[in-house]
């Protein structure tokens, strides 16, 4: 059947209307994931814009990586606040620059129940391991002592339950017998930097979506 062309002028238009995804980075170090998000919205693979990077630590690499994208940044340390002063300084920068999702990358701080509510369903991590095997810190380090086979990456949204949320994607990396602890950092990371910018795009396309605490893909 020939697809008339008003049709598709429709389609294009109804594409182009549909506004794209704020992205929010939280950071602390070094900020490669940061880095792909940023490449892959530059390079037309995910329907989303980096708005914003909040970092805790004023001397984080991340910094540097938002400022060479034209990314506005924001430093907030906790020092000397309360947690939930911190966060609160936090929600009202997230909130002024009317951020659809919030994606920790490095982020070294853990979230209080209330920022967690405040976002919930709008705030997903990436998690250097095939959750829920070996949550919580140099989860690579773990992996390599228990002598996986397999090991990998995860998205997942942030609930109170640390590196718990319902996972939105997993990617698997294969570890050769012989791999030193440094290579399969190496080989997970390289597997990050194609996981999220995946993960994120699913839900500025709303293949998956969060709805009463779980994802429902479409
Ligand atoms: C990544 O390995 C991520 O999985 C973990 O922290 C690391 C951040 O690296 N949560 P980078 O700052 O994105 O380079």
């Amino acid at each position: 059947m020939k697809r008339r062309p008003d049709i598709l002028k429709n389609a294009r238009e109804l594409a182009a209307s549909v506004p794209r995804l704020r992205v929010a980075v939280l950071v602390s170090g070094r900020g490669s994931n940061l880095e792909s998000l940023l490449r892959a919205s530059r390079e037309g693979r995910l329907d989303a814009d980096v708005v914003l990077v909040v970092s805790n630590k004023a001397d984080a690499a991340a910094l540097d990586v938002a400022r060479r994208a034209n990314v506005p940044t924001s430093v907030l340390p906790s020092a000397g606040l309360t947690r939930e002063a911190h966060e609160a300084a936090l929600a009202a920068r997230l909130d002024e620059a009317r951020v659809d999702l919030v994606c920790l990358a490095g982020y070294m701080r853990i979230l209080t129940p209330a920022f967690l509510r405040a976002f919930e369903g709008r705030l997903v991590n990436i998690h250097p391991s095939l959750l829920p095997a070996f949550p919580g810190m140099d989860a690579q380090r773990q992996a390599h002592e228990a002598g996986v086979r397999v090991a990998g990456c995860t998205v997942h949204f942030v609930t109170e339950t640390v590196d718990g949320g319902p996972i939105l994607a997993q990617a698997a990396v294969e570890v050769p017998p012989k791999a030193s602890l440094d290579e399969l950092r190496d080989a997970i990371l390289a597997a990050e930097h194609e996981l999220y910018p995946r993960a994120v795009q699913l839900l500025a396309t709303g293949r998956a979506r969060w709805i009463a605490g779980r994802v429902v893909f479409a």
